[in-house]
């Protein structure tokens, strides 16, 4: 059985899996019970000022038959008063002295860092994190996204929360920025002890068509919420992986962002994330998902040699670079299993319509058809919408010898110039003639 236990830069923790500060960390309770289910750690909501709420405060997308694909919120920091926050952290950390409980924190003037950091130290939080990330209604108030968008005025801050802090503190990354590594490094220089990324994405879910103001409606107005839930997660792992990546940025990360499944957090791991936080997955389904995420991770930790979580943490990255650095001879072509194939010809009209007109209809009376090899470019695409596992899957067709890369042929000034020049990609491409679109006419 694989060690699952952490050590987060210095803050101590059972397994990788915590609660990503919002709503499921919002009172002692739901933090006792979340551990009791098997959460290594939680965040605390952010604390901070005193704020107001509205009602309501989500929109969803539901995507076909998927609830909550993606999730939108414009709710605040917590509406709760500070000292029943202290109190209760002080309870939890009673109760549960190796779990780890995370003060997120958020206010405006280095007097007020100070005396809250000082705060949540004394009621025994092991570390904390700044809510540098909430991209409504706190940012247009001087705070969250707002100072996660200025690297200069981030390492500012987290210089103040440094000048006081005893415990370690995670600076908490906003996605709504151009660089993320930017802010990271300044987390670096400010003196931070690890970041934490991503918190929510800037977003309008939807429309009310009727009331023409955006989901959720707030009488009759609306403004942007924060989006996050199982449609952020590939935004999310790769800025945890840029992060990961950035020459100088030495400290841990914690990945956040659509994590439902130990595969996911797997995914994390791998991309240099050391714990990882969990916000809509628990919202939706509840504190037992850990159960399965604690199992499912030790069943593939073990199957994959790793003892401890940070055998395991950037096994990624060294597989992860820039596209020029791909091997251009490397070939792939699709293969239709017509064992498999139900004939819903899904895949025809895909590559006809949507890629390189690779796919052929039998003329026998069946349905199955038949990839014409010498079009197909390898996209994928036909693969990714046939709706049968496996029924199309990519074979490999080079014999694996050569390897030239477009960085490589830079050096070597051996790159195409022209679109005549014969190495250039699509020169010898099949495209159908423009007349043949004719023969589809009713
Ligand atoms: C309703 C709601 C409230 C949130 N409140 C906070 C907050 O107070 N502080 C914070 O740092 N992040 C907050 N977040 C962001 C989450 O901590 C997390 O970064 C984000 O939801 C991405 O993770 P997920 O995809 O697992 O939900 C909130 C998210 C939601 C959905
Ligand atoms: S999409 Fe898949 S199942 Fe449908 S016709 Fe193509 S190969 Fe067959
Ligand atoms: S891989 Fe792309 S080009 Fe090849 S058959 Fe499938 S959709 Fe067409």
């Amino acid at each position: 059985m694989a060690d699952l236990s952490i050590n987060f830069a210095g803050i101590k923790s059972p397994n990788p899996f915590w609660l990503a500060s919002a709503p499921p960390t919002n009172s002692g309770y739901q933090v006792m019970k979340a551990f009791d289910a098997g959460w290594g750690g939680a965040v605390w909501k952010t604390l901070g000022v005193p704020i107001m709420n509205v009602s309501s405060r989500y929109g969803a997308v539901n995507y076909r038959d998927t609830r909550i694909a993606g999730l939108n919120n414009i709710e605040l920091i917590t509406d709760r008063p500070l000292k029943d926050n202290l109190k209760e952290i002080e309870e939890v950390k009673k109760y549960f002295p190796h779990h780890a409980v995370i003060a997120s924190l958020m206010v405006e003037s280095r007097a007020e860092w100070h005396q809250i950091v000082q705060d949540v130290q004394n009621a025994g939080a092991d570390g904390i994190e700044l809510n540098f990330g909430c991209p409504h209604g706190m940012c247009e108030r001087g705070m969250g996204s707002a100072v996660g968008q200025e690297p200069e005025i981030l390492k500012l801050i987290v210089g103040w929360v440094m000048e006081v802090a005893k415990i370690p503190v995670i600076v908490k990354l906003t996605p709504n920025i151009g660089d993320i590594t930017e802010p990271a490094m300044a987390a670096v220089e400010g003196g931070g002890n690890a970041i934490s990324l991503i918190n929510t994405i800037k977003s309008i879910v939807s429309l009310d068509l009727d009331s023409f103001a955006p989901n959720p409606v707030v009488d009759g107005r609306g403004t942007n919420g924060g989006y996050c839930g199982p449609a952020v997660k590939p935004i999310a792992l790769h800025m945890t992986r840029e992060c990961a990546q950035t020459p100088g940025m030495n400290l841990p990360i914690s990945g956040i962002g659509g994590i439902e499944s130990w595969r996911d957090a797997a995914e994390f791991i791998l991309l240099g994330a050391s714990s990882v936080q969990v916000c809509t997955a628990v919202m939706h389904y509840g504190f037992g998902i850990v159960r399965e995420m604690i199992s499912g991770l030790d069943r593939y930790m073990d199957e994959k040699g790793f003892a401890t979580i940070n055998d395991m943490v950037g096994k990624a990255l060294p597989n992860v670079g820039e596209w020029k650095t791909l091997n251009l001879k490397h070939k792939v072509v699709a293969n239709i299993n017509a064992d498999k194939c139900v004939g819903c010809q899904l895949c025809y009209i895909a590559c006809d319509d949507g890629a390189h007109q690779a796919i052929g209809l039998p003329t026998d009376g069946s349905r199955v058809p038949h990839i014409i090899d010498e079009n197909c470019v390898g996209c994928n695409l036909c693969s990714l919408v046939c709706p049968v596992e496996d029924c199309i899957t990519m074979e490999k067709r080079d014999d694996g010898t050569q390897h030239v890369t477009w960085e490589q042929l830079t050096h070597e000034d051996k790159i195409p110039t022209t679109f005549d020049d014969p190495r250039a990609g699509g020169a010898h491409h099949y495209v159908p003639s423009v007349q043949d679109a004719l023969k589809f006419r009713k």
